[in-house]
């Protein structure tokens, strides 16, 4: 164990397993050594501006090429500002001259096992027609549509049809609540809501436009609703506002020549939330995301022509904007698009799908990796994984345990695992391992991509030592970052620049250890300071996750009169009994895994955590429950209302 007090994070995890890709992996990959990486990084830190650039010229079309690549006032960057291109037209019409014209751009399965296969020829087809069908409806350039729809391949249609005209979308997750979309409606003055009248959910139907019509009820500035037929389910239609996708579809052809838009056009706002406050508008922009998504893509997936790539993301979050639709269709990869849910109608799925399409590349969350141990290896072992090559996790740090079993049990041992660390904010991923070149550690995000300069700074903004934990920031713009909150210019600029001046603030901790990887310690505000020892909420939690019982684990900090903050968890078992024993058999391993100070006071188990809809813990409203308080906090992500009311009486 080391530790070190005072205002630097603790590091207890000691984690030094080292898995590098094989000669086979690495042979074929675009990024094959770590050389190779270490002067693309070079190249690009010696000169980011060049290096954008230049890959801009190559991997974009350009109607009108930019003479300028970057203009920087901190904290607002323009990219490639005086030139004109066109995000649909990268994703669709650069691929119709190719031999992936007939190439399947979208491979689509429904929950209920219904499917659809689109190639680029035919995607461009439908996403000319919708770009029509809002043209018809007035729709313009720098006009918000809101697209509420559940995970078929009409949402992915709708998002590159606003893009081709340069209407900016809005999308907001299939699972939120008529006063969520009423509030993202209103805040980005949207004068379109595209929605579905259903969608299958665990074998429930989602009555999405029911939901819509409440929002509407609230939402002056919407003046149509477009809606999907995806359920049959016959919903109310108001005339003159609400229309239906296909009749609409049916009055427009398909001619729509990508328009030449600027660079900075806005792109996409995607809601995200902070822990107080109203959710923040993102804004991302043209060019600048589009170079970055691309980019990122081939880097970290590897992607090679006859891939069968899996996002298991909802277009829902920035994972599916980036990895589902632009990232992908700008590479001309095969991206597999899944509506429901991982067990349903059983537990296996995801390795069924797997083995059906014989997916090559697989990108999850820990919390569905988290699920999958605990529902059991029987429902992996009935089917044939073979076709995996590479395996991706995204959202929250992965334990280390959770990491294992992902290579052993899915991956086969032969599979290299991407940990990719990044955010709404960035655009793309920032830190992940280059499979062909760099050595994976469990837990450990590795590397900075090329053009990416991370720092970490102590209390101060000054670089901490090696080896300890400081606020994990970001020294020089990148493409793909955000450009703004939308309609609030003063938040961007405190949230996400004052802190440390010049520099982007993720608000995330991290460590380098002796090798230059990176280590995420979770949320700046989640530390727990035990005594003057502040401890990182992952490196608790995989302590008690690498116990045999322990499905999942969450740490947060307990007022305490002696030590300032006390660790306090949240335990929920895969199996066997909540006993007195076991609390001590967990606090013993603790001990053995970490050391004293990481011994929590407190141990509650419970069934369920909070988790926001995207599969992250809620640490902040688990402080309030272990401080004995009532939550006044912002609930509105939360995924599962009655949580909170059942691990409090989990306790009783
Ligand atoms: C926050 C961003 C990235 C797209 C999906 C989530 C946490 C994300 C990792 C990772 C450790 C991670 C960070 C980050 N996070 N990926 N690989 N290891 N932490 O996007 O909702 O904007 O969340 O998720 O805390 O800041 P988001």
């Amino acid at each position: 164990m080391r530790l070190m007090s005072g205002g630097q994070i603790d590091t207890v995890m000691q984690e030094d397993r080292l898995f590098p890709p094989s000669a086979e992996f690495s042979g074929a990959s675009v990024i094959g050594s770590m050389a190779v990486y270490e002067a693309l990084y070079a190249e690009a830190k010696a000169n980011p501006e060049k290096f954008w650039g230049d890959l801009a010229r190559e991997e974009l079309h350009w109607f009108k090429p930019f003479t300028k690549t970057l203009s920087w006032k901190s904290p607002n960057a323009e990219w490639f500002a005086d030139g004109t291109t066109n995000v649909s037209y990268n994703c669709l019409d650069a691929h119709l001259s190719t031999h992936r014209r007939n190439k399947a751009a979208i491979l689509w399965e429904g929950e209920p096992g219904d499917t659809r296969t689109l190639t680029y020829q035919q995607l461009h087809h439908e996403v000319c027609k919708f770009a029509n069908v809002l043209k018809s409806l007035g729709l313009e350039k720098g006009d918000v549509a809101t697209i509420y729809m559940p995970m078929v391949p009409e949402l992915a249609i709708a998002m590159l049809a606003c893009a081709r005209i340069g209407v900016v979308h809005s999308v907001v997750f299939g699972g939120f609540s008529a006063e969520a979309i009423a509030d993202r409606n209103n805040d980005a003055r949207a004068k379109l809501v595209i929605t579905a009248d259903g969608g299958w959910r665990r074998g429930k139907l989602l009555t999405l436009k029911a939901t819509v019509d409440e929002a509407l009820a609230k939402s002056p500035t919407v003046k149509h609703c477009v809606v999907y037929e995806r359920a049959g389910n016959k919903p109310a239609m108001t005339a003159g506002r609400d229309l239906w996708w296909h009749e609409q579809m049916a009055q427009v052809n398909a001619n729509c020549p990508a328009p030449e838009l600027e660079s900075e056009t806005s792109l996409f706002i995607l809601y995200t939330s902070g822990s107080t406050g109203k959710p923040k508008g993102i804004r991302h922009t043209a060019a600048g995301y589009n170079l970055y998504v691309k980019k990122t893509f081939q880097w970290v997936f590897d992607y090679r022509d006859n891939d069968i790539y899996w996002c298991t993301a909802d277009c829902g979050w920035i994972t599916g904007h980036s990895y589902i639709v632009y990232g992908p269709l700008s590479a001309g990869a095969t991206s597999l698009m899944y509506e429901g849910a991982p067990n349903w109608p059983a537990e296996d799925r995801f390795w069924e799908i797997i083995e059906k399409y014989r997916v090559n590349i697989l990108y999850t969350a820990p919390t569905a990796i988290r699920a999958f141990i605990k529902w059991g290896d029987h429902h992996v072992d009935k089917h044939d994984l073979s076709s995996l090559r590479l395996l991706g996790s995204v959202g929250e740090g992965i334990n280390p345990e959770a990491w294992m079993w992902y290579y052993n049990k899915i991956g086969g041992g032969r599979c290299p695992i991407v940990d990719t660390w990044w955010q709404t904010e960035t655009g793309g991923i920032m830190m992940s391992p280059l499979p062909g070149a760099i050595a994976t550690k469990p837990g450990s995000c590795t590397k900075p991509l090329p053009g990416i300069i991370p720092t970490i700074l102590d209390e101060n903004c000054q670089p901490v030592p090696q080896g300890q934990g400081g606020m994990l920031c970001m020294s020089h713009p990148w493409p793909g970052m955000l450009r703004g909150i939308w309609g609030d210019d003063e938040r961007y600029r405190l949230q996400y620049w004052s802190r440390v001046p010049g520099q982007y603030l993720t608000g995330d901790n991290a460590r380098q250890d002796k090798d230059g990887y990176y280590w995420i310690m979770g949320r700046i505000d989640d530390v727990i300071n035990v005594s003057g020892h502040r401890l990182s909420t992952i490196e608790v939690e995989s302590a008690l996750v690498s116990h045999p019982l322990v499905a999942e684990a969450a740490a947060v900090g307990r007022p305490d009169d002696l030590k300032g903050q006390a660790v306090a968890v949240f335990v929920t078992l895969k199996g066997g009994e909540a006993t007195e024993a076991l609390r001590a058999e967990l606090k013993a391993h603790v001990r053995k895994e970490i050391g004293a100070l990481a011994v929590p006071d407190e141990i509650r188990f419970t069934n369920t955590l909070p988790k926001t809809r995207s599969g992250k813990i809620m640490r902040r409203l688990l402080r309030d429950i272990a401080a004995g308080k009532e939550t006044l906090q912002d609930t509105s992500t939360l995924e599962d209302y009655t949580v909170l009311a059942k691990i409090r009486s989990d306790e009783e």
